[in-house]
């Protein structure tokens, strides 16, 4: 295929959408549609390792997932649980280290240990870095972003013109990483949902209708296939 000779993008990322509506289709409860999900999300870290992206960023729960039921909360809680220990292995087997962008202190204490446990066991990994949107939202990260340029503003009292893009960006959960090249989202919603609100000002967006649980390698190829037929721009011409 054409796409194979041609430069991958260095950064995807991805909204993971539709186990709801997955689970809707094979008439059985949305626990089982996040859990085929975490299944789908285990086979593409793999799939991004192998395919040889730089980073690979996904959305797995939102600051505004918290307002679903009690009951899908703890059932995503619960997954988040066993897959974490279950990503450490796969990280580990194919050299990717992990990464979590978001608010961690809102989850339970076992929850944040194993963030903890993924991102340190994986840290000397010199693969793709996987990196864990949870409780992740744009517009969160850029609050708690100013929030610590004040402090260390009050703190040097230098003058707040020497604030620049780049400095600001040293300050999001994302500081060092690339932008995203490329972002897609499953299920076909055509909104950002508070995602990477800052990151995405250039990225391609690519939307697809595949339902999360049944997006593969070949899915992410084709969505690779149709950033690189595009003419990217950056405003200049
Ligand atoms: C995405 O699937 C997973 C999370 C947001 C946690 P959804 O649960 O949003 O699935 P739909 O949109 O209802 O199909
Ligand atoms: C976005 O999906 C959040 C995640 C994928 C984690 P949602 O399903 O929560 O977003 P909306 O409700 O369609 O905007
Ligand atoms: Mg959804």
């Amino acid at each position: 295929m054409d796409s194979e000779k041609r430069p991958l993008p260095r950064h995807v990322a991805v909204i993971l959408d539709g186990n709801g509506r997955w689970a809707k289709a094979h008439g059985v409860p949305r626990a089982m549609g996040h859990k085929a999900g975490c299944e789908t999300l285990e086979k593409m870290v793999e799939a991004a390792a192998r395919m040889g992206l730089e980073y690979f960023t996904v959305y797995g729960f939102s600051t505004e997932n918290w307002k679903r039921s009690q009951e899908e909360v703890g059932a995503l809680m619960n997954l988040f649980r066993y897959y974490m220990v279950r990503i450490i292995k796969i990280a580990n087997e194919n050299n990717v280290r992990v990464r979590m962008i978001g608010e961690k202190s809102r989850f339970a204490p076992d929850i944040i240990a194993g963030i903890d446990r993924m991102v340190e066991s994986t840290k000397d990994n010199t693969g793709l870095t996987f990196v864990a949107a949870i409780n992740y939202g744009g517009r969160d990260e850029i609050v708690r972003a100013a929030r610590k340029l004040v402090e260390d503003y009050r703190k040097s009292g230098e003058d707040v013109s020497h604030i620049d893009e780049a400095l600001f960006a040293s300050y999001l959960d994302t500081a060092d990483m690339p932008d995203p090249d490329l972002m897609i989202r499953t299920s076909g919603e055509l909104r950002l949902s508070n995602y990477l609100l800052w990151q995405l000002a250039y990225a391609e967006l690519y939307i697809t209708d595949c339902l999360w649980p049944d997006f593969n390698q070949e899915e992410l190829e084709k969505a690779i296939a149709a950033y690189n037929s595009r003419e990217r721009r950056f405003g200049g011409r």
